[in-house]
């Protein structure tokens, strides 16, 4: 693991995880300028933005897997981490149960096993193979390996992509159970503002710098996330704010103001 600057220094306080006036650099490329951030127990923090924005390279930079080319890294001495990334590198194809999944790289016991399928709502099912695994069931058997190191940090790369929208509102529900039953923070990342709003503490809105964050009200009215995201017919928050304030049944002909997509 390459040598960071300021990682492994440890916070004093609660906080558990921080980056200060953190830069990553990819040979010329400054993927990510002047981060400033944190996390304290129990919070679920969702970081939202772009393709290419550099959400990835961020939670990798605070993992230590990348190095930081400025700013400093800290975490809590001996914070556990459970990190699921945003791409997998088990071949879905090579016949293994969840059973066996759950004991890779590290074996479990079958106590650990069963209890953590039963807290991901996958109880009993330790024996299926995880090729016949739906999307949202394999997303559940990820967080459950994640689970297992008893992290008081859970980071999640996208674990809803792929799932369809009462899919994903299913996650983030199971994500909140999880925070609530464990106490682990979560710093997630998301394409969707309107589906992690209500399971989201605080937003940290990214495009290579942090543009905007706060509370997911808040930042859905920041200026910057309108910009980032725009308002008009695809906006995620036309969606989210969409509301129907006119009547159908009266017959009376009426202008509607579809400024959305029934998505
Ligand atoms: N190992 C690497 N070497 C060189 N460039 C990289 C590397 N990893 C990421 N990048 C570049 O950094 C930028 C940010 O990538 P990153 O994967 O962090 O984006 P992202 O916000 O997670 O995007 P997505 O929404 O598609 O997952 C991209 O331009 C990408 O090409
Ligand atoms: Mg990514």
């Amino acid at each position: 693991m390459p040598e960071l600057p300021g990682a492994g220094m440890s916070l004093p306080g609660a906080t558990l995880i921080a980056a200060e006036h953190v830069c990553v650099r990819f040979g010329a490329d400054e993927v990510l300028h002047d981060i400033s951030l944190k996390v304290d127990p129990g919070e679920i923090v969702t970081i939202l933005g772009p393709n290419g924005s550099g959400k990835s390279t961020l939670l990798r930079a605070l993992l230590g897997i990348i190095p930081v080319a400025e700013g400093r890294l800290m975490r809590q001495a001996g914070l556990r981490i459970g990190y699921v990334p945003q791409k997998l590198t088990i071949d879905r194809t090579m016949p293994i149960t969840v059973r066996r999944f759950l004991s890779l790289p590290t074996r479990v016991s079958d106590l650990a096993a069963d209890e953590v399928l039963a807290r991901v709502g996958m109880a009993g099912q330790g024996a299926e193979q995880m090729t016949t695994l739906s999307g949202g069931q394999l997303q559940r058997i990820l967080l459950a390996r994640a689970l297992l190191g008893r992290p008081q940090l859970l980071m999640l790369d996208e674990p809803t992509s792929g799932l369809d929208q009462p899919g994903e509102a299913a996650f983030y529900r199971l994500i909140e159970e999880v925070r609530h039953q464990t106490g682990a923070a979560v710093l997630m990342i998301s394409h969707d503002l309107h589906v992690v709003m209500a399971a989201s503490d605080r937003v940290i809105c990214l495009n290579g710098h942090i543009c905007c964050e706060g509370t997911p009200r808040v930042v859905s009215t920041a200026p910057e996330y309108r910009a980032l995201f725009g308002l008009g017919t695809q906006g995620a928050l036309a969606l989210y704010r969409h509301e129907h304030d006119h009547a159908h049944e009266d017959g009376h002909p009426h202008h509607h103001h579809h400024e959305h997509d029934h998505a």
